[in-house]
């Protein structure tokens, strides 16, 4: 088992309101996990932290390189060196150019990762490589139907692929998800879900995500952490996580003594009727 990201005591305050609250976590490379959590429970502050849009109050962020076998401290480093050093993010920000094809948002991701030489030779050589890895990208993100595509001429679903190719065209170690379901109808759930299970498969990139939808949770994750006001309040295998009190009664909105007679009416309670 090898960690690719770890938090320490990880603490984000915006004034009295502490979004992020002393968060301890270590993300296993061999799993996908999802972060949840009710409304402002923190899960987007908490990914601006290990991003480097933030800079914690209190704690650290450790990130395995892509081919590092040793976690990097990463704290308070600049957005792009923490994705140079292996930490792509995708959703909840726009990484996607509407006006450009599929394929050239996915080389000017590589593009800007690498930096680029002015030497012409060898600009054209890596250029056929830059072009190749590319298209590899597209089909391992079944986008290779629409790599001439302009963006803004895709549904909703292909355009949040192609935001997934875009970061994967750093090689990340581990890639971050925001809601990568938010938005779609059904299958275009259903076709996500299996894209990224599909990509923790035959890639070497890790990847977390938040999500509201349980059915998509539920159905793609080996590991849940659950955050509640900005606390880590469970984390573990989908059973574990469902069979915790706390969490049916923080974020199901079940609580399971509502059958006492002085007890809380539950979500599922009859006695609101
Ligand atoms: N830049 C900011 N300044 C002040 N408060 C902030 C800022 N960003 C987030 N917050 C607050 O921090 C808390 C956590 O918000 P966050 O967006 O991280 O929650 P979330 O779990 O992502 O919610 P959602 O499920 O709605 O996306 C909320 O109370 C929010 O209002
Ligand atoms: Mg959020």
């Amino acid at each position: 088992m090898t960690n690719v990201l770890e938090t320490r005591g990880l603490t984000k305050e915006f004034g009295r309101l502490v979004a992020v609250d002393d968060v301890t976590v270590e993300i296993d490379s061999e799993d996908i996990t999802s972060i949840i959590g009710p409304n402002g429970a923190g899960k987007t502050t908490f990914y601006n932290l290990l991003a480097g849009q933030y800079e914690p109050t209190a704690g650290s962020v450790h990130i395995r390189p892509r081919d590092g076998d040793e976690l990097v401290e990463t704290t308070g480093n600049p957005p792009h060196e923490i994705n140079r050093l292996g930490l792509s993010r995708a959703f909840q920000i726009n990484n996607v150019f509407e006006g450009l094809s599929v394929i050239d948002n996915v080389r000017i991701a590589r593009i800007s990762h690498e930096g680029r030489t002015l030497d012409v030779r060898s600009r054209a050589r890596d250029d056929t490589e830059l072009t190749e890895r590319a298209h590899e990208i597209l089909e391992l993100t079944n986008l290779e139907d629409v790599a001439h595509e302009e963006c803004a001429n895709l549904s909703h679903g292909d355009v949040r692929k192609v935001e997934i190719a875009v970061a994967l065209g750093t090689d990340p170690s581990v890639v971050l998800l925001d809601e990568p379901t938010a938005g779609m109808n059904p299958s275009e759930t259903d076709r996500m879900v299996e894209l990224v299970r599909d990509l923790d498969e035959t890639t070497e990139t890790t990847f977390v995500l938040t999500e509201h939808d349980m059915d998509v949770v539920l159905g793609i994750s080996d590991r849940i952490l659950v955050l509640d006001n900005g606390e880590l309040i469970a984390r573990g295998t989908p059973e574990d996580v469902m069979a915790n009190e706390r969490v049916r009664k923080a974020y199901l909105g079940i609580d399971d003594e509502e059958d006492t007679p002085d007890g809380p009416a539950g979500f599922e309670g009859g006695e609101q009727a």
